[in-house]
Protein backbone atom coordinates (compact mmCIF):
# COMPACT_ATOMS: atom_id res chain seq x y z
CA UNK A 1 0.00 0.00 0.00
CA UNK A 2 1.38 3.07 -1.10
CA UNK A 3 1.33 6.96 0.91
CA UNK A 4 -1.90 8.68 -0.98
CA UNK A 5 0.11 10.65 -3.67
CA UNK A 6 -0.79 14.45 -5.24
CA UNK A 7 -0.09 16.57 -8.35
CA UNK A 8 -0.48 20.39 -7.66
CA UNK A 9 -0.75 22.93 -10.55
CA UNK A 10 -0.83 26.66 -9.66
CA UNK A 11 -2.04 29.04 -11.94
CA UNK A 12 -2.68 32.72 -12.38
CA UNK A 13 -0.98 35.33 -9.74
CA UNK A 14 1.28 34.94 -6.86
CA UNK A 15 -1.70 35.73 -4.42
CA UNK A 16 -3.18 32.29 -5.59
CA UNK A 17 0.45 30.57 -5.20
CA UNK A 18 0.55 31.55 -2.09
CA UNK A 19 -3.31 29.95 -1.39
CA UNK A 20 -1.99 26.80 -3.48
CA UNK A 21 0.80 26.66 -0.94
CA UNK A 22 -1.43 26.74 1.98
CA UNK A 23 -3.62 24.00 0.58
CA UNK A 24 -0.28 22.03 0.10
CA UNK A 25 0.62 22.35 3.31
CA UNK A 26 -2.72 21.22 4.68
CA UNK A 27 -2.69 18.27 2.12
CA UNK A 28 0.78 17.14 3.32
CA UNK A 29 -0.34 17.53 7.10
CA UNK A 30 -2.94 15.00 6.49
CA UNK A 31 -0.65 12.32 4.90
CA UNK A 32 -0.01 13.47 1.01
CA UNK A 33 2.62 13.63 -0.36
CA UNK A 34 3.25 16.10 -3.08
CA UNK A 35 4.43 14.39 -6.57
CA UNK A 36 5.69 15.80 -9.29
CA UNK A 37 3.96 13.70 -12.85
CA UNK A 38 0.63 13.82 -12.74
CA UNK A 39 0.63 9.91 -13.83
CA UNK A 40 1.81 8.72 -10.24
CA UNK A 41 -0.95 10.84 -8.72
CA UNK A 42 -4.18 9.58 -7.25
CA UNK A 43 -5.44 12.99 -6.65
CA UNK A 44 -5.14 15.90 -9.10
CA UNK A 45 -5.20 19.45 -7.64
CA UNK A 46 -5.95 22.56 -9.98
CA UNK A 47 -5.64 26.03 -8.72
CA UNK A 48 -6.89 28.52 -11.54
CA UNK A 49 -6.93 31.99 -12.70
CA UNK A 50 -9.86 33.95 -14.46
CA UNK A 51 -8.78 37.25 -14.79
CA UNK A 52 -8.51 37.88 -18.32
CA UNK A 53 -9.80 35.05 -21.42
CA UNK A 54 -6.41 33.93 -21.86
CA UNK A 55 -6.17 33.15 -18.09
CA UNK A 56 -9.58 31.30 -18.46
CA UNK A 57 -8.20 29.29 -21.42
CA UNK A 58 -5.32 28.29 -19.96
CA UNK A 59 -7.24 27.04 -16.49
CA UNK A 60 -10.00 25.31 -18.68
CA UNK A 61 -7.08 23.52 -21.45
CA UNK A 62 -5.01 22.56 -17.74
CA UNK A 63 -8.21 21.10 -16.20
CA UNK A 64 -8.93 18.73 -19.52
CA UNK A 65 -4.92 18.11 -20.12
CA UNK A 66 -4.91 16.62 -16.27
CA UNK A 67 -8.42 14.96 -16.56
CA UNK A 68 -6.73 12.26 -18.58
CA UNK A 69 -4.89 10.90 -15.76
CA UNK A 70 -8.47 9.82 -14.62
CA UNK A 71 -8.56 7.53 -17.69
CA UNK A 72 -4.79 7.34 -18.26
CA UNK A 73 -3.18 7.52 -15.04
CA UNK A 74 -4.32 6.27 -11.51
CA UNK A 75 -5.71 9.54 -10.55
CA UNK A 76 -9.33 8.98 -9.06
CA UNK A 77 -10.08 12.29 -7.88
CA UNK A 78 -9.91 15.57 -10.27
CA UNK A 79 -10.65 19.23 -8.23
CA UNK A 80 -10.94 22.88 -9.16
CA UNK A 81 -10.12 25.37 -6.89
CA UNK A 82 -9.95 28.87 -7.24
CA UNK A 83 -10.77 31.98 -9.10
CA UNK A 84 -12.83 29.93 -12.21
CA UNK A 85 -15.49 28.07 -10.47
CA UNK A 86 -16.10 31.58 -8.49
CA UNK A 87 -16.35 33.46 -12.06
CA UNK A 88 -18.76 30.86 -13.43
CA UNK A 89 -20.45 29.62 -10.46
CA UNK A 90 -23.68 28.49 -12.21
CA UNK A 91 -22.22 27.18 -14.80
CA UNK A 92 -18.97 25.17 -14.36
CA UNK A 93 -20.31 21.85 -12.79
CA UNK A 94 -22.14 21.33 -16.27
CA UNK A 95 -19.35 22.45 -18.80
CA UNK A 96 -16.65 20.58 -17.04
CA UNK A 97 -18.03 17.07 -16.25
CA UNK A 98 -14.88 15.25 -16.09
CA UNK A 99 -13.92 17.50 -12.23
CA UNK A 100 -15.71 15.37 -9.35
CA UNK A 101 -15.08 18.62 -6.99
CA UNK A 102 -14.92 22.19 -7.10
CA UNK A 103 -14.16 24.63 -4.37
CA UNK A 104 -14.12 28.32 -4.78
CA UNK A 105 -11.56 30.66 -3.28
CA UNK A 106 -13.56 31.24 0.35
CA UNK A 107 -13.14 27.10 0.53
CA UNK A 108 -9.28 26.82 0.02
CA UNK A 109 -9.16 25.87 3.88
CA UNK A 110 -11.68 22.32 2.96
CA UNK A 111 -9.13 20.84 0.38
CA UNK A 112 -8.46 17.93 2.57
CA UNK A 113 -12.34 17.29 2.78
CA UNK A 114 -12.41 18.16 -1.07
CA UNK A 115 -9.96 15.86 -2.11
CA UNK A 116 -11.07 13.23 0.22
CA UNK A 117 -14.25 13.31 -0.65
CA UNK A 118 -16.07 14.42 1.82
CA UNK A 119 -17.95 17.42 0.64
CA UNK A 120 -20.71 15.22 -0.48
CA UNK A 121 -23.87 17.77 -0.68
CA UNK A 122 -22.82 19.35 -3.52
CA UNK A 123 -20.10 19.31 -6.68
CA UNK A 124 -19.36 23.36 -5.92
CA UNK A 125 -18.69 24.65 -2.78
CA UNK A 126 -18.88 28.18 -3.42
CA UNK A 127 -18.78 30.11 -0.18
CA UNK A 128 -19.18 34.22 -0.11
CA UNK A 129 -15.94 35.32 -0.73
CA UNK A 130 -16.31 38.15 1.78
CA UNK A 131 -15.98 35.54 4.11
CA UNK A 132 -12.31 34.20 2.69
CA UNK A 133 -10.54 33.28 5.99
CA UNK A 134 -7.36 35.32 6.33
CA UNK A 135 -5.52 33.59 8.91
CA UNK A 136 -4.47 30.93 7.46
CA UNK A 137 -1.25 31.57 5.98
CA UNK A 138 1.18 29.55 8.53
CA UNK A 139 2.59 25.94 7.65
CA UNK A 140 2.35 26.31 4.08
CA UNK A 141 4.89 23.85 1.64
CA UNK A 142 6.01 25.55 -1.07
CA UNK A 143 8.79 24.93 -3.60
CA UNK A 144 12.78 25.09 -2.60
CA UNK A 145 13.39 29.09 -3.29
CA UNK A 146 15.16 32.00 -1.57
CA UNK A 147 12.40 34.06 -2.67
CA UNK A 148 9.02 33.87 -0.69
CA UNK A 149 5.47 35.09 -1.07
CA UNK A 150 3.38 36.79 1.88
CA UNK A 151 0.11 37.41 1.29
CA UNK A 152 -1.07 40.30 3.50
CA UNK A 153 -4.69 41.08 2.86
CA UNK A 154 -7.40 39.39 0.23
CA UNK A 155 -9.85 40.82 -1.56
CA UNK A 156 -10.16 44.40 -3.10
CA UNK A 157 -12.88 47.67 -2.32
CA UNK A 158 -11.93 49.78 -4.94
CA UNK A 159 -14.77 49.05 -8.12
CA UNK A 160 -12.15 49.37 -11.57
CA UNK A 161 -14.77 48.75 -14.31
CA UNK A 162 -12.33 46.16 -15.89
CA UNK A 163 -11.87 43.70 -13.32
CA UNK A 164 -13.65 40.67 -11.66
CA UNK A 165 -11.04 40.11 -8.81
CA UNK A 166 -13.95 41.95 -6.16
CA UNK A 167 -16.43 40.12 -7.37
CA UNK A 168 -13.95 36.51 -6.92
CA UNK A 169 -12.14 37.31 -3.33
CA UNK A 170 -14.59 40.05 -2.14
CA UNK A 171 -14.19 43.40 -0.43
CA UNK A 172 -10.57 43.71 1.08
CA UNK A 173 -9.99 41.65 4.58
CA UNK A 174 -6.17 42.45 5.64
CA UNK A 175 -4.46 39.67 7.81
CA UNK A 176 -3.83 40.95 11.42
CA UNK A 177 -0.01 42.33 11.67
CA UNK A 178 1.07 39.83 13.95
CA UNK A 179 0.17 36.71 11.51
CA UNK A 180 1.96 38.40 8.83
CA UNK A 181 5.18 38.69 11.27
CA UNK A 182 5.07 34.86 11.77
CA UNK A 183 4.63 34.03 8.39
CA UNK A 184 7.74 35.72 7.39
CA UNK A 185 9.57 35.12 10.25
CA UNK A 186 8.77 31.47 9.71
CA UNK A 187 9.91 31.59 5.94
CA UNK A 188 13.28 33.41 6.88
CA UNK A 189 13.92 30.99 9.50
CA UNK A 190 13.46 27.71 6.32
CA UNK A 191 16.18 30.42 4.17
CA UNK A 192 14.21 32.96 2.48
CA UNK A 193 16.40 35.25 1.51
CA UNK A 194 13.93 37.59 -0.45
CA UNK A 195 9.98 38.07 1.07
CA UNK A 196 7.44 39.42 -1.44
CA UNK A 197 4.49 40.92 0.44
CA UNK A 198 1.18 40.93 -2.11
CA UNK A 199 -2.56 41.68 -1.77
CA UNK A 200 -4.67 43.22 -4.43
CA UNK A 201 -4.08 46.87 -3.27
CA UNK A 202 -0.81 45.89 -0.87
CA UNK A 203 -0.09 50.31 0.16
CA UNK A 204 -4.02 49.88 1.00
CA UNK A 205 -2.98 47.19 3.56
CA UNK A 206 -5.18 47.78 7.30
CA UNK A 207 -7.56 50.59 5.86
CA UNK A 208 -10.47 47.59 6.54
CA UNK A 209 -9.18 47.16 10.01
CA UNK A 210 -10.12 49.30 12.78
CA UNK A 211 -7.57 48.27 14.86
CA UNK A 212 -4.65 48.69 12.39
CA UNK A 213 -1.65 51.12 11.96
CA UNK A 214 -1.50 50.76 7.86
CA UNK A 215 1.15 49.50 5.54
CA UNK A 216 3.97 52.01 6.68
CA UNK A 217 4.28 50.32 10.02
CA UNK A 218 3.84 46.85 8.72
CA UNK A 219 6.92 47.85 6.30
CA UNK A 220 8.82 49.11 9.87
CA UNK A 221 8.22 46.21 11.90
CA UNK A 222 8.89 43.97 8.72
CA UNK A 223 12.17 45.48 8.37
CA UNK A 224 13.07 45.43 12.17
CA UNK A 225 12.63 41.74 12.36
CA UNK A 226 13.79 40.41 8.79
CA UNK A 227 17.79 41.48 9.34
CA UNK A 228 19.24 40.86 6.00
CA UNK A 229 16.96 39.54 4.29
CA UNK A 230 15.01 41.82 1.56
CA UNK A 231 11.60 42.92 2.20
CA UNK A 232 9.86 44.10 -0.84
CA UNK A 233 5.71 44.81 -1.81
CA UNK A 234 4.17 44.17 -4.84
CA UNK A 235 0.84 45.48 -6.09
CA UNK A 236 0.91 48.67 -4.67
CA UNK A 237 -1.48 51.60 -5.46
CA UNK A 238 -1.66 55.05 -6.73
CA UNK A 239 -4.41 55.67 -4.73
CA UNK A 240 -2.92 54.12 -1.48
CA UNK A 241 0.78 54.63 -1.21
CA UNK A 242 1.31 57.63 1.16
CA UNK A 243 4.43 59.99 1.72
CA UNK A 244 4.98 57.55 4.76
CA UNK A 245 5.17 54.11 3.19
CA UNK A 246 7.70 56.06 0.48
CA UNK A 247 9.82 57.68 3.54
CA UNK A 248 9.73 54.39 5.64
CA UNK A 249 11.50 52.41 2.18
CA UNK A 250 13.96 55.16 2.27
CA UNK A 251 15.07 54.70 5.64
CA UNK A 252 15.70 50.70 5.56
CA UNK A 253 18.21 49.08 4.19
CA UNK A 254 16.34 45.90 3.86
CA UNK A 255 13.43 47.20 2.11
CA UNK A 256 13.65 46.89 -1.61
CA UNK A 257 14.04 50.65 -3.37
CA UNK A 258 10.97 49.12 -5.67
CA UNK A 259 7.27 50.29 -6.68
CA UNK A 260 5.33 48.85 -8.38
CA UNK A 261 2.18 50.39 -9.03
CA UNK A 262 -0.26 49.86 -11.41
CA UNK A 263 -1.67 53.16 -13.26
CA UNK A 264 -3.33 50.99 -16.30
CA UNK A 265 -3.31 54.38 -17.98
CA UNK A 266 -2.83 58.39 -18.01
CA UNK A 267 -5.15 59.80 -19.98
CA UNK A 268 -8.13 61.21 -18.04
CA UNK A 269 -11.23 60.25 -19.65
CA UNK A 270 -10.19 56.61 -19.62
CA UNK A 271 -8.78 56.78 -15.75
CA UNK A 272 -12.24 57.96 -15.19
CA UNK A 273 -13.74 55.22 -17.64
CA UNK A 274 -11.75 52.61 -15.57
CA UNK A 275 -12.96 53.75 -12.18
CA UNK A 276 -9.44 55.20 -11.30
CA UNK A 277 -9.53 58.23 -8.99
CA UNK A 278 -6.16 60.00 -9.68
CA UNK A 279 -5.21 62.12 -12.82
CA UNK A 280 -1.86 62.23 -14.86
CA UNK A 281 -0.51 65.24 -12.63
CA UNK A 282 -1.07 63.20 -9.20
CA UNK A 283 1.32 60.54 -11.21
CA UNK A 284 3.86 63.12 -12.26
CA UNK A 285 3.96 64.22 -8.47
CA UNK A 286 4.10 60.53 -6.96
CA UNK A 287 6.96 59.35 -9.06
CA UNK A 288 8.70 62.74 -8.92
CA UNK A 289 8.08 62.55 -4.38
CA UNK A 290 9.41 58.71 -4.77
CA UNK A 291 12.69 59.16 -6.84
CA UNK A 292 13.68 62.46 -4.96
CA UNK A 293 12.89 60.47 -1.49
CA UNK A 294 14.56 57.22 -2.44
CA UNK A 295 17.74 57.38 -4.07
CA UNK A 296 18.34 54.78 -7.23
CA UNK A 297 14.64 53.57 -6.76
CA UNK A 298 12.83 51.69 -9.59
CA UNK A 299 9.37 52.21 -10.59
CA UNK A 300 7.52 49.52 -12.25
CA UNK A 301 3.87 49.54 -13.56
CA UNK A 302 1.30 47.99 -15.90
CA UNK A 303 -0.96 49.58 -18.26
CA UNK A 304 -4.27 48.34 -20.30
CA UNK A 305 -3.99 49.23 -24.02
CA UNK A 306 -7.79 49.20 -26.26
CA UNK A 307 -9.80 49.98 -23.02
CA UNK A 308 -13.68 50.89 -24.90
CA UNK A 309 -13.62 55.03 -25.22
CA UNK A 310 -9.54 54.79 -25.58
CA UNK A 311 -8.98 57.35 -28.58
CA UNK A 312 -5.63 58.09 -30.56
CA UNK A 313 -5.35 61.13 -28.79
CA UNK A 314 -5.57 59.27 -25.37
CA UNK A 315 -2.91 57.24 -26.87
CA UNK A 316 -0.73 59.06 -27.40
CA UNK A 317 -0.58 60.71 -24.50
CA UNK A 318 -0.26 57.69 -22.72
CA UNK A 319 2.91 56.75 -24.72
CA UNK A 320 4.30 61.01 -24.19
CA UNK A 321 3.68 60.02 -20.30
CA UNK A 322 5.73 56.39 -20.51
CA UNK A 323 8.45 58.70 -22.09
CA UNK A 324 8.37 61.04 -19.47
CA UNK A 325 8.01 59.17 -16.35
CA UNK A 326 10.40 56.94 -17.98
CA UNK A 327 9.68 53.66 -16.14
CA UNK A 328 12.07 50.96 -14.99
CA UNK A 329 9.35 48.23 -15.51
CA UNK A 330 6.68 47.97 -17.28
CA UNK A 331 4.32 45.18 -18.61
CA UNK A 332 1.01 46.27 -20.91
CA UNK A 333 -1.84 44.24 -21.40
CA UNK A 334 -4.75 44.55 -24.14
CA UNK A 335 -8.15 45.21 -22.99
CA UNK A 336 -10.16 41.41 -22.57
CA UNK A 337 -13.64 42.41 -22.59
CA UNK A 338 -16.11 40.04 -21.09
CA UNK A 339 -19.98 40.26 -20.46
CA UNK A 340 -19.59 40.44 -16.69
CA UNK A 341 -17.49 43.23 -16.47
CA UNK A 342 -18.99 47.08 -15.80
CA UNK A 343 -16.45 48.10 -18.60
CA UNK A 344 -18.45 46.31 -20.97
CA UNK A 345 -21.46 48.34 -20.99
CA UNK A 346 -19.35 51.46 -22.28
CA UNK A 347 -19.51 52.66 -25.57
CA UNK A 348 -16.90 52.47 -28.22
CA UNK A 349 -15.03 49.49 -27.88
CA UNK A 350 -11.56 49.16 -29.03
CA UNK A 351 -11.28 47.16 -32.53
CA UNK A 352 -9.10 44.20 -31.89
CA UNK A 353 -6.24 45.07 -34.45
CA UNK A 354 -6.01 48.36 -33.52
CA UNK A 355 -5.97 47.61 -29.46
CA UNK A 356 -2.82 45.26 -30.67
CA UNK A 357 -0.99 47.64 -32.63
CA UNK A 358 -0.83 50.04 -29.13
CA UNK A 359 0.10 47.44 -27.49
CA UNK A 360 3.17 46.54 -30.13
CA UNK A 361 4.22 50.17 -29.95
CA UNK A 362 4.05 50.43 -26.06
CA UNK A 363 6.27 47.13 -26.20
CA UNK A 364 8.43 48.72 -28.87
CA UNK A 365 9.07 52.21 -26.71
CA UNK A 366 9.82 50.12 -23.73
CA UNK A 367 12.22 48.07 -24.92
CA UNK A 368 14.30 51.05 -25.98
CA UNK A 369 13.88 53.08 -22.73
CA UNK A 370 14.50 49.89 -20.89
CA UNK A 371 17.87 49.02 -22.41
CA UNK A 372 18.34 52.96 -22.03
CA UNK A 373 17.91 52.69 -18.11
CA UNK A 374 19.73 49.42 -17.80
CA UNK A 375 23.16 50.95 -19.64
CA UNK A 376 23.03 53.29 -17.01
CA UNK A 377 24.28 50.81 -14.75
CA UNK A 378 27.30 49.42 -16.73
CA UNK A 379 30.17 49.06 -14.65
CA UNK A 380 28.02 49.39 -11.00
CA UNK A 381 28.83 46.69 -8.49
CA UNK A 382 25.47 45.32 -7.42
CA UNK A 383 24.33 42.81 -4.66
CA UNK A 384 22.34 39.65 -6.78
CA UNK A 385 20.52 36.73 -4.82
CA UNK A 386 21.53 33.20 -6.96
CA UNK A 387 18.39 31.61 -8.22
CA UNK A 388 19.30 29.32 -10.63
CA UNK A 389 22.03 27.27 -12.44
CA UNK A 390 22.15 27.94 -16.20
CA UNK A 391 25.33 26.05 -16.87
CA UNK A 392 28.59 25.89 -15.47
CA UNK A 393 29.99 29.20 -14.33
CA UNK A 394 26.52 30.75 -15.22
CA UNK A 395 23.65 31.77 -12.97
CA UNK A 396 20.67 33.43 -13.23
CA UNK A 397 19.55 35.71 -10.47
CA UNK A 398 18.09 39.44 -9.18
CA UNK A 399 19.31 42.31 -7.61
CA UNK A 400 16.71 44.15 -5.38
CA UNK A 401 16.07 46.40 -8.41
CA UNK A 402 14.46 43.48 -10.49
CA UNK A 403 10.95 41.47 -8.81
CA UNK A 404 10.57 37.83 -9.11
CA UNK A 405 8.44 36.44 -12.77
CA UNK A 406 7.92 39.77 -13.73
CA UNK A 407 11.18 41.29 -14.71
CA UNK A 408 14.44 41.00 -16.36
CA UNK A 409 17.10 39.01 -14.36
CA UNK A 410 20.58 39.15 -13.68
CA UNK A 411 23.30 36.75 -15.21
CA UNK A 412 25.89 36.15 -13.39
CA UNK A 413 29.04 34.57 -14.33
CA UNK A 414 31.75 33.51 -12.46
CA UNK A 415 35.35 32.02 -13.59
CA UNK A 416 37.48 28.63 -12.46
CA UNK A 417 40.09 30.40 -10.41
CA UNK A 418 37.67 33.32 -8.85
CA UNK A 419 34.81 33.54 -6.29
CA UNK A 420 31.78 31.14 -6.36
CA UNK A 421 28.20 31.35 -6.50
CA UNK A 422 25.71 29.27 -4.74
CA UNK A 423 21.82 29.18 -5.57
CA UNK A 424 20.37 30.99 -1.97
CA UNK A 425 23.65 33.16 -1.68
CA UNK A 426 23.81 36.89 -1.96
CA UNK A 427 26.83 37.74 -4.55
CA UNK A 428 28.94 41.20 -5.50
CA UNK A 429 28.11 41.47 -8.82
CA UNK A 430 30.21 44.09 -11.38
CA UNK A 431 28.09 44.76 -14.16
CA UNK A 432 29.66 44.17 -17.14
CA UNK A 433 27.13 43.83 -20.31
CA UNK A 434 23.58 45.34 -20.27
CA UNK A 435 20.60 43.81 -22.76
CA UNK A 436 17.14 45.04 -23.41
CA UNK A 437 15.57 43.55 -20.04
CA UNK A 438 18.41 41.77 -18.53
CA UNK A 439 22.28 42.49 -16.97
CA UNK A 440 25.11 40.38 -17.09
CA UNK A 441 28.12 40.73 -14.74
CA UNK A 442 30.65 38.83 -13.06
CA UNK A 443 31.35 37.71 -9.51
CA UNK A 444 33.76 40.17 -7.49
FE1 LIG B 1 -6.28 35.28 -11.42
FE2 LIG B 1 -7.65 35.11 -9.21
FE3 LIG B 1 -5.16 36.06 -9.18
S1 LIG B 1 -8.41 35.80 -11.19
S2 LIG B 1 -4.98 37.04 -11.19
S3 LIG B 1 -5.76 33.99 -9.71
S4 LIG B 1 -6.87 36.74 -7.91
Amino acid sequence: MHAKQIYMESLGCARNQVDSETMAGKLAASGWSLVREPAEADAIVVNTCSFVEAAINESIDTILELARFKKEGRCRRLVVAGCLPERFRDAIAEALPEVDQFIGTGAFTRIVDAVGGRLADSKCLLPDPDRIPVETGANRQREQSPSAYVKIAEGCSKRCTYCIIPRLRGRQKSRPMDLILDDARQLIADGAKEVNLVAQDTTGYGRDRSDSPGFATLLTRLAESAGDTWIRFLYGHPESISDRIIATVASHDNLCSYFDLPIQHAAAGVLQAMGRHYDRQRLVDLFGHIRSTVPGAVIRTTLIVGFPGETDADFQELMDFIEAVPFDHLGVFTYSDAEDLLSHRLSNHVEPAVAQMRYDAVMAKQAQISADRLASRLGDTMEVLVETAVEPHLFEGRSMLQAPEVDGVTFIRTHPDGPRAAIGQRVAVRIAETLEYDLVGDVR
